[in-house]
């Protein structure tokens, strides 16, 4: 077997609205089989839904949280996610896989990436047990009913929560 000086980078995608400790956590597992992570903050996919956080928001909490990692960097990116991860020389696509209900999603989405460009794999990793409930659209839910998020959200994140209440809704 040879080896090759070539980096191997992961690209992380996703909305991020906001980053959770889940998200956090996956991260950490891509960089145990990578030289380098990019989560990558769709455009998107913040449009159909109610988003909490601007996206440039989003990328400032993510860079912050990560500002300790030189091998993460933050990314934001429209339209196809295969052609940003070329134009990024990225060979693999991180995707947490939390149980049963995420897997029909993520299998039709890496099916497609698949068909769109075959030489990028889709990585599943599993999270951190006591992490595997958490998402963004339930830290939303908590914050909008002004609940406690500091165990679901790093610092940055819970930082600009605070700043910004009451919500509204
Ligand atoms: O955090 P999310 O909302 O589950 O992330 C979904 C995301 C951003 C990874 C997905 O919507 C995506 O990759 N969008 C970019 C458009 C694209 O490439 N679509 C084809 C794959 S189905």
């Amino acid at each position: 077997m040879t080896t090759t000086a070539r980096k191997r980078v992961a690209v992380f995608p996703g909305s991020f609205d906001p980053i959770t400790r889940g998200h956090e956590d996956v991260v950490r597992r891509a960089l145990r089989f990578s030289d380098g992570v990019i989560v990558a903050v769709s455009h998107r996919s913040s449009e159909a839904k109610q988003h909490l956080f601007s996206v440039a928001e989003r990328l400032d909490m993510i860079g912050e949280i990560f500002a300790d990692t030189p091998e993460v960097e933050v990314a934001e990116f429209d339209g196809l996610l295969v052609d940003f991860a070329r134009q990024r020389r990225a060979t693999l696509i991180v995707r947490g896989l939390r149980g049963a209900l995420d897997l029909e999603y993520e299998l039709k989405m890496a099916l497609t990436n698949r068909e769109l460009n075959g030489e990028i794999e889709t990585v599943f990793l599993a999270p951190t047990a006591e992490l595997s409930f958490l998402s963004s659209s339930l830290v939303r839910e908590v914050v909008s009913h002004g609940g406690d998020a500091s165990r679901f959200v790093g610092a940055p994140v819970l930082r600009r929560i605070l700043g910004r209440l009451p919500l509204d809704g």
